[in-house]
């Protein structure tokens, strides 16, 4: 009887499983070909003058090293340059002699000289492009670019072995499920479940039950509510404010959340007319904590650091936020100056942040500035203690400043639920081992219920460091560390923005901002504008940026007096030498690209070293032909997708550097290596040429990407792990300890230990 019900079932789930993998297999290799296609006429038309003028003069020796330069990228295999009539002119030494100019003519001229193929050669399978290259309406030359696709093939390998290990697993459930359908009757089996969860008589929260098993069932019937919440949450698709605390509340029965980070979201500031101005701070953490605050409600403990701060807090140091819609505290907490300088610009930014940055700046320590960094971690952790109303809060720790603040806060808090993120790269354990107190740093943040980072780069580089530096048990399996007999999860979870950007949708429409950012800056309505958006920092590459412009004005004149690029650039931590330094050194580049190329009326590079609030940026960002983020190391970087947020259009190309967090989120974007200035300008050339139509392809796709995993879900999906992981250890506390009294607490709805 089993096998006569096994066989047709195994039959579906294999002819379902066979399906699936073609239906995925040709849906991926079809995203593949577009993306290796259009890769390949971004290379030509970043290469298109270069070549066309070569080709035209007949100049084939200097051509070989544009295809040479083609080749460099990591899938392309081979390039050509051929005539307009598909003879060769030059060709790299790895093209396939079939995939040469003249086998390819008949073909490449009948598809009007563009062509796109995907053939197998000698075992790999290889995309073939021929880009026609257009000199005065007509075509000069053409370019043909090979794509090696094997990768592609081995993707689908892995795809089907896992189908096909989903299927023997399914296979499997389903065998033993029919065996054990066989044994009792669906109908003992209701009525069993009946009897375990229901209240009726003989269940477990029936009269005569043992009512200490009632938490398990309560967390049980937790559990299934919050598995059918996520996946009707699932259904509805995006991630909003509501879902959020929807989150907090059902799963973590909080209503509000507690969230400590150095940088206030928003400063009170006395002008030199003596009123009091809000300045919203450059700071990528506040751009994405900010709305996560606004949907959950709660305190935000920070530095207070404005001139008029200390004028507009209460007597607890609290005032309410956002102006005009107060849905949050900030408590503020004050540092004399002493302190400021060990803990924020010492052990922080002098010690902490060139060790975490690949950047080749020499990290300081002095044990002056850790005293400092620990007494104010001290003191935020208490500042917690005063803020939150139970004895299970959810607290959220942000950042490099505050690695010892989990563990005060669990000494305090035993049952509270903090999360520690960590915005910047966690260095490799040798980096790391660098560090005085590296030891201190690790315990003190395995005081969290979960550590975060951007990258799972950063997370195994984490784990290694406690595998090195400390006495700890980890999981490698569920990436957590056990110590002092509590688990700490160590998740990646990449940042983002709001979504929809409320500074986006606040902006005046994208025609007006070309207009009148163009007319600020003196500009003819027609010309090509390049943005940068950074703090004044060493990590941001900006010195490698212009480098980069100034590289674009020499290889491609046709941008002389047509392309400027403006750089908003806020000061920032300015007490410490190497910013202050490089302030310099800016300023100095901008006026040496300036003198070089600038004339009147055209100024190429404008360097802007001053605070821009929001609705500036964004109207920069909006205006821009192409924006270039060139961080040479970077958590995330948010500027990427919020020039992202600002294009509704869909116009407008990000130039973005391969080391940010980002780069792995936008792979529409141009990535480049920063440090590679003959790339990098070859993809701003590359950019400011790109037809209307990729551009909007490009962008669309990346509005698709940062609308899906906005901040909410970043959010939203670390307060379901922390739900998890809380139930997991309350299951577990109560198993360990056995059976207690318990208390019909009136109202509650439910029974509740003591
Ligand atoms: O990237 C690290 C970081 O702390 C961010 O979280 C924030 O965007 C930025 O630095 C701001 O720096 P500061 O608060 O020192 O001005």
């Amino acid at each position: 009887m089993a096998l006569r019900v096994l066989a047709p079932l195994l039959a579906l789930l294999a002819l379902l499983a066979w399906g699936a993998t073609v239906l995925v297999n040709t849906t991926t290799r079809a995203w593949f070909e577009r993306d290796v296609s259009l890769r390949a006429r971004l290379v030509a038309s970043g290469a298109r003058d270069a070549l066309v003028s070569r080709a035209l003069r007949g100049d084939r020796h200097r051509l070989a090293p544009i295809l040479q330069d083609i080749e460099r990228d990591d899938r392309v295999l081979a390039a050509a340059a051929c005539s307009e009539g598909m003879t060769t002119l030059a060709r790299t030494r790895a093209l396939p002699p079939r995939f040469a100019c003249e086998p390819l003519a008949g073909r490449a001229l009948a598809a009007g000289g563009d062509l796109d193929l995907s053939e197998q050669d000698g075992g790999a399978l290889l995309h073939v492009a021929v880009v026609p290259l257009e000199h005065e309406g007509r075509t000069a030359a053409h370019l043909i670019v090979v794509h090696d696709l094997s990768f592609v093939a081995r993707r689908e390998g892995a795809m089907r072995r896992f189908t096909l290990g989903v299927f023997a697993v399914v296979a499997l459930l389903a065998s033993a499920a029919t065996i054990l359908v066989r044994r009792f009757t669906w109908r003992r089996w209701t009525e069993e479940i009946r009897r375990v969860l229901g209240r009726g008589r003989g269940s477990l929260l029936g009269a005569g039950s043992p009512r200490a098993f009632a938490p398990l069932v309560s967390d049980l019937r937790a559990m299934i509510a919050e598995l059918a919440a996520e996946q009707g949450a699932a259904l509805a698709g995006q991630w909003t404010p509501e879902r959020l605390h929807r989150v907090l509340t059902d799963s973590l029965d909080g209503d509000s959340v507690v969230i400590v980070a150095n940088r206030e979201p928003y400063i009170h500031d006395r002008g030199a007319d003596g009123a009091v101005r809000i300045r919203h701070p450059a700071s990528g953490l506040v751009t994405a904590l900010e709305p996560v605050m606004r949907a959950c409600s709660g305190v935000w403990i920070a530095h207070g650091s404005g001139s008029a701060d200390r004028d507009v807090v209460d007597r607890r140091d609290r005032v309410r936020v956002p102006p005009g819609e107060e849905s949050y505290a900030i408590r503020r907490v004050w540092l004399s100056e002493e302190e400021e300088r060990g803990y924020y610009y010492g052990f922080a930014n002098e010690g902490l942040w060139p060790l975490c940055h690949l950047v080749y700046t020499r990290p300081v320590f002095r044990a002056d500035d850790f005293r400092h960094y620990e007494t104010v971690n001290r003191r935020f952790a208490e500042a917690v203690c005063a803020e939150v109303a139970g004895p299970d809060p959810v607290i959220l720790v942000q950042d490099y400043h505050f690695a010892l603040a989990p563990r005060m806060i669990r000494d305090r808090l035993p049952r509270a639920t903090v999360i520690g993120f960590w915005h910047i790269p966690w260095p490799n354990a040798e980096r790391l081992g660098v560090c005085p107190w590296k030891r201190e740093l690790l315990e003190g943040m395995l005081g969290a219920s979960i550590v975060g980072f951007h990258t799972r780069e950063h997370c195994n580089n984490f784990l290694d460091a406690v595998d090195r530096f400390l006495e700890a048990r980890l999981d490698r399996e569920r990436t957590s560390v056990v110590v002092g007999g509590r688990e700490c999860l160590v998740r990646p979870y990449p940042i983002s923005i709001e979504w929809p950007d409320r500074w986006a949708a606040a902006a005046p429409p994208v025609e007006e901002c070309r207009r009148a950012v163009r007319a600020e800056l003196g500009l003819a309505p027609d010309a090509l504008l390049g943005v940068g958006v950074d703090r004044l920092d060493y990590t941001k590459g900006i010195e490698d940026r212009l480098l980069a412009v100034e590289r674009l004005l020499e290889r491609f004149p046709a941008h002389r007096g047509k392309f400027t690029f403006v750089q908003l650039a806020a000061p920032s931590r300015s007490l410490i030498p190497e910013y202050r330094d490089l302030g310099v050194r800016a300023e100095a580049l901008a006026a040496r690209i300036n003198a070089r190329f600038g004339g009147p009326g055209w100024t190429p590079v404008v360097l802007r070293a001053s605070h821009h609030e929001p609705p500036e940026v964004f109207r920069h960002l909006r205006a821009a032909d192409v924006c270039y983020v060139s961080s040479l190391h970077d958590g995330m970087n948010l500027v990427a997708k919020e020039f992202v947020a600002a294009r509704d259009d869909e116009r407008g190309v990000l130039v973005l550097s391969r080391f940010t967090g980002a780069a792995r989120e936008l792979g529409e974007a141009l990535l480049v290596n920063p440090y590679d200035v003959e790339e990098a300008s070859l993809a701003l050339a590359a950019a400011l040429s790109m037809p209307a139509t990729e551009q909007a392809a490009r962008m669309r796709a990346l509005r698709a990407q940062v609308a899906e995993f906005n901040v909410y879900r970043w959010a939203g999906r670390m307060l379901t792990d922390a739900a998890r992981l809380r139930r997991h250890e309350r299951l577990s506390a109560r198993l360990q300890s056995g059976p207690r009294p318990l208390d019909e607490t009136p109202g509650s709805g439910g029974l509740v230990a003591r």
